[in-house]
């Protein structure tokens, strides 16, 4: 049976280490942690519209445009990336981001009254100590490089996974604790990947006296406190369905599992989890503990029970879609309000050393925003002088209106002159 193969898969279960990254100059840049109190899930927040300032406010820091995007090697933000940093979806309780994180709020707030603090207001602007080496991701990881994550400079990025605070809120004294965030990779283009996305982080510490009385070791009582507690959370959020634990990787925990559901005739991915390793709560002022943790995708499980076709549409302000979701009602089913056609075209070239697809994609959506549907290769071929030909389509749809030739035509112009400039391949 396939694993249906959706939203943002996670990249710590792979241990590949192909990439390197270039020992850049350091800069400094120094954000001070958030003090932003917990989140309380009765203080109903009202979300504001992100204001078209060059100044944003993100967990108590005051960022400006160009804190994050430099024209600087150690710098690969694009210039549209900062409008995102302000729009924290999660936090509308009318989008069905902030739904589904109220609704998980809601299982750990019945099943453990008082216990978990709660976080969806942390700074997305994280050194690459918190983001990697505070969650012992390997140096040479391929997570690490340039083409994977976003970097501010060379010590400073946009963070990739929540985990990224783990550490700091441990370091704090939070024993149990949710952070939900935006979170931010490098990516190919299809209808389920965009290079922002939104995860939630679920940790919680034992004491001795917890695991003591119930004559397991620390480890085994932690898994199984673990899987009764995400089963419980699947569960209420998708009803009966059949589950099934599959071993996994991350640096971060050990064991390590992830948790599939038979949802729609399919085994699908709900989140990663593990018992947290020892070194980052002994580092942490930790001694004497296990602890859980879990990290899901907020769109991936929206995507399935919103039926929401599209990545791009979370991220739309019509009114036809966002007039369809309204607090606290989980699953409610988006009608697609139409289906305008897509426009093909093509484009070939001879890839150089340094070609990668997500730099492809950077440049395309650069020029063509949301209104690029899927890049996707469809010839791969090597010339006898050891040349190698791409040849990627690139399907144009706007999920709001019909596109005119004129503006595919300019806008397939664009991309054949950047491709060409920005990534020194010769067209074909
Ligand atoms: N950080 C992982 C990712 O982004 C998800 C994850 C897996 C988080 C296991 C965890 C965990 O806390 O224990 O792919």
């Amino acid at each position: 049976m396939a694993v249906v193969s959706s939203a943002h898969s996670t990249i710590f279960s792979k241990t590949s280490l192909f990439h390197h990254i270039n020992g850049f100059k350091r800069f400094t840049f120094c954000l001070p942690f958030s003090t932003s109190a917990a989140v309380s899930l009765s203080a109903k927040k009202k979300w504001r519209q992100p204001v078209a300032s060059s100044v944003l406010e993100l967990g108590g820091n005051k960022i400006a445009k160009d804190d994050v995007v430099r024209d600087d090697p150690t710098n690969n933000v694009p210039d549209t990336m900062f409008s995102k940093l302000g729009m924290q979806l999660h936090r509308r309780n009318n989008h069905p981001l902030g739904i589904l994180k109220n609704g998980i709020y809601e299982y750990f707030d019945t099943n453990y009254p008082n216990m978990f603090d709660k976080f969806d207001d942390l700074c997305p602007i994280v050194s690459v100590k918190q983001n990697f080496d505070d969650v012992l991701v390997p140096a040479d990881h391929v997570s690490r490089s340039y083409n994977d994550t976003y970097y501010v400079d060379s010590q400073t990025v946009l963070r990739c996974h929540t985990s990224a605070h783990q550490a700091e809120l441990l370091r704090r004294g939070h024993t149990h604790f949710l952070v939900t965030g935006d979170v931010y990779r490098r990516d190919s283009i299809d209808s389920t990947h965009y290079p922002v996305f939104h995860q939630m982080e679920g940790v919680r510490v034992f004491t001795p006296d917890n695991w003591e009385a119930s004559g397991l070791d620390p480890t085994s009582y932690a898994a199984e406190d673990l899987k009764k507690s995400l089963e419980g959370l699947a569960r209420h959020l998708f009803g009966a369905v059949e589950m099934r634990w599959i071993d996994a990787y991350f640096p971060f925990t050990n064991p390590s599992y992830e948790l599939e559901i038979y949802f729609k005739e399919k085994w699908m991915e709900v989140l990663g989890c593990g018992v947290m390793e020892q070194e980052i709560l002994k580092s942490n002022g930790r001694l004497n503990s296990v602890a859980w943790a879990f990290g899901l995708g907020l769109e991936r499980l929206a995507m399935v029970l919103f039926d929401i076709p599209d990545i791009r549409l979370f991220w739309s302000t019509d009114e036809r879609f966002t007039s369809q979701f309204s607090q606290g009602q989980m699953g409610v089913k988006f009608k697609p309000f139409s289906k305008y056609p897509p426009c093909y075209k093509d484009i070939s070239f001879w890839i150089n050393e340094s070609f990668t697809e997500n730099n492809l994609c950077e440049v395309i959506r650069g020029i063509a925003g949301d209104l690029v549907e899927e890049v996707s290769l469809i010839d791969n071929f090597p010339n006898k002088k050891g040349m190698t030909s791409h040849c990627y389509r690139i399907t144009y749809r706007s999920m709001e209106r019909s596109l005119t030739d004129e503006e595919i035509n300019d806008l397939q112009w664009n991309v054949r002159e950047q491709v060409q400039s920005k990534l020194n391949v010769v067209l074909r």
